[in-house]
């Protein structure tokens, strides 16, 4: 069965391959029509199953970048001189065998607070190196200065920064820009249009490792780095006919936001003759399908951007001081307006006070954000300058509204949403409800039918006692969100 579907599938791709005009590929725009590659008809499809002839950067040029293991002891040695703000970790293995190590930056890494999460990946592509490197300086450099630098240690207390400098380590031993087995890992991603590529068997460790991390945790925005061009590109990436045209997302005006925050703090990216502010809507410059951004912002509730941060992708290794400099700012900016600007807050229920991880909307945008699980804060990133109508809801509570206007700074906005149960359900379940999940609801109601239990009667005082220390945590909490100096409001 598996077997019919692959050839099904490899027969479909083949017709499109062959029936459309050759698209040429993200994060290698201008290289691969200088290299003549414009009249393949293989790129740009989704995998690249055809074998190609490429060019490859000589082993010369390599000289100066870090190794994949040297990469590796850079991280451990990372983690270990900043052991008090991070920690390594691995999302998987390449088809080769490599760990796809992280770092995470944070004052508590590897727990989960009441903050939003921000992630970072180079070298996506093989022959792509400048970002693995950046992104190291990137680690380092918040190390080095988070105890004077205002910017780092705002990143540092109040973000989890998850860095992955290589997400295509075996492409990159090889200087190529496809994995191990030869598929482009930007393409290689669920599509909103065209699911050709939906067999999960069939999709790469690589690409597995970065879905399932998306389960894992809750990423608020993100931005991965790429070469061969000097742009922003924000989403969508696709259009539904594959004919190029600017496609914009539903939340068009926070990405252009976005964008202009990385463009603007670089260097020279504003400055590009080819792109308005340095930056584009990703079907705008050249749609492709299968990307990773457009699946971060769709499935993984997490606005991405793909950064291309040098003309050149493989440029000699002494010009990255320069590169890391033009780079900085935007890196530090970016991640930083995960804080500085949005609409953030928590949900409650009003009967417990207990966290609610229910869903934020806002009107005219069709995009919804979710709640934590565990702490029910959301982040909702949004362009400033404008007044919104904030909605927040729960299965079974009243959904709930409030404007906000969003100025220069980001503002606090807590729900306290009304259960829309009878007053009768409500008692029982005001008891029940206390435990983190509702699995001592059939115990509890099994019990309430022998009255004459004494035990019954202590646990209910037992649980009586827990409800209150709960509540009280929840008071504690709001309190500390309101002594912050962002302007808030409890709706
Ligand atoms: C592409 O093909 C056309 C006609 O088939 C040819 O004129 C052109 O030179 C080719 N371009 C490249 C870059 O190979
Ligand atoms: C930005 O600066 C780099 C390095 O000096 C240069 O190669 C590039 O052409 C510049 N780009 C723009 C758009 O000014
Ligand atoms: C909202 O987006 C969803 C996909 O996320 C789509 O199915 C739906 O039609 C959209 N609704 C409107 C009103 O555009
Ligand atoms: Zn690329």
């Amino acid at each position: 069965m598996r077997k019919l579907r692959f050839v099904f599938n490899l027969l479909i791709l083949t017709a499109i391959c062959i029936l459309l005009p050759p698209i040429a590929a993200r994060g290698g725009h201008s290289d691969y029509i200088q290299l003549g590659d414009r009249n393949s008809s293989f790129h740009g499809t989704g995998r690249s199953l055809f074998s190609q002839e490429e060019r490859r950067p000589s082993l010369e040029l390599a000289r100066g970048y870090m190794t994949n293991d040297g990469l590796e002891k850079a991280m451990k040695d990372f983690t270990k001189r900043c052991s008090k703000i991070s920690r390594l970790y691995s999302i998987g293995k390449s088809v080769n065998g490599f760990p796809l190590w992280v770092i995470e930056i944070s004052d508590r890494p590897g727990e989960i607070e009441a903050e939003p999460a921000f992630k970072y990946i180079g070298n996506v592509h093989g022959d792509e190196p400048v970002g693995r490197e950046l992104l190291l300086r990137l680690a380092n450099w918040i190390c080095d200065n988070y105890e004077k630098d205002p910017l780092a240690q705002m990143i540092v207390e109040n973000v989890h920064l998850h860095i992955m400098p290589s997400l295509n380590p075996d492409g990159f031993s090889v200087r190529k820009r496809n994995n191990a087995n030869n598929v482009d890992l930007n393409r290689d991603f669920p599509d909103q249009f065209f699911p050709i590529n939906e067999d999960l068997s069939l999709r790469q460790p690589e690409t597995r490792a970065i879905m399932t991390w998306l389960r894992d945790i809750r990423f608020t925005a993100s931005a991965t780095l790429h070469g061969g061009a000097l742009v922003a590109n924000f989403p969508w990436d696709g259009t539904e006919d594959k004919r190029k045209y600017y496609y914009a997302c539903p939340d068009d005006e926070t990405f252009r936001f976005l964008a202009r925050i990385y463009s603007k703090s670089h260097r020279n990216m504003s400055l590009s003759n080819e792109f308005q502010e340095g930056i584009t809507n990703g079907a705008g410059w050249y749609p492709i399908y299968g990307g990773m951004q457009d699946w971060n912002y769709i499935h993984g509730g997490c606005f991405e951007l793909t950064l291309e941060i040098s003309d050149n992708k493989w440029p000699k290794a002494s010009e990255l001081p320069t590169i890391w400099e033009y780079n900085r700012m935007s890196m530090l900016n970016l991640v930083a307006s995960l804080v500085k600007t949005g609409v953030h807050g928590r949900i409650f229920s009003l009967d417990q006070g207990k966290p609610l991880p229910g869903l934020v909307v806002i009107k005219g945008i069709n995009y919804t954000v979710k709640a934590h699980q565990a702490y029910a804060d959301y982040h909702r990133l949004l362009a400033p300058g404008q007044k919104y109508e904030v909605t927040a809801s729960s299965p079974g509570y009243k959904p709930k509204t409030t404007s906000v206007w969003l100025g220069e700074n980001a503002v606090t906005a807590d729900f306290i949403l009304i259960p829309e149960a009878s007053a009768r359900g409500n008692l029982l379940r005001s008891i029940c409800d206390c435990s983190y999940k509702n699995y001592n609801q059939p115990l509890l109601t099994h019990l309430f039918t022998e009255t004459n239990n004494v035990i019954t009667f202590m646990l209910i005082v037992v649980v009586a006692f827990l409800c209150f220390l709960l509540q009280r945590r929840v008071r504690f909490n709001l309190w500390k969100q309101r002594q912050s100096s962002r302007r808030s409001v409890t709706v």
